[in-house]
């Protein structure tokens, strides 16, 4: 009962804003420690405000030994955001995967719920291109 209830606030808010747990804690008697210990355990959650697009940047082994790092650090230099932040127009917040379930196409990013694997980096200004509009 509990997943559902975060899962439409974070699809409202983007993200889990504590007075609204808060509210959900009084309505559905579940205790606001319980709820934390949800929001704060799935990677899909966060309790502060994301951008618009979640970049996962995979770095599991069968990516980072294809250079997934070189890929989270032209992404962080290209949108001027440090890892796990937020960019200010808050339309990009950049994350490390331990995997995406993609491990042939490594190595991978996923964008949202769209995977792009097999890159170099040269792919990347034209990827996060295609997201600045939208
Ligand atoms: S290690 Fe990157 S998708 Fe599995």
């Amino acid at each position: 009962m509990l997943m559902p209830i975060l899962q439409e606030i974070n699809a409202e808010f983007n993200y889990l804003p504590e007075d609204v747990l808060q509210y959900v804690a009084r309505e559905t008697g579940y205790p606001l420690s319980h709820i934390y210990k949800v929001a704060t355990f799935y990677g899909s959650f966060s309790t502060v405000p994301r951008g618009k697009h979640l970049i996962s940047v995979c770095l599991g082994t069968a990516c980072y030994v294809k250079g997934s790092e070189r890929l989270m650090e032209k992404i962080s230099d290209r949108l001027e955001v440090k890892v796990g932040e937020t960019t200010r127009d808050m339309r990009f917040t950049l994350k490390p995967a331990r995997c995406i379930g993609c491990c042939g196409l490594a190595p991978a990013i996923m964008i949202d719920n769209v995977v792009y694997g097999k890159l170099t980096g040269k792919e990347i200004p034209k990827i996060l291109d295609k997201y600045k509009a939208g």
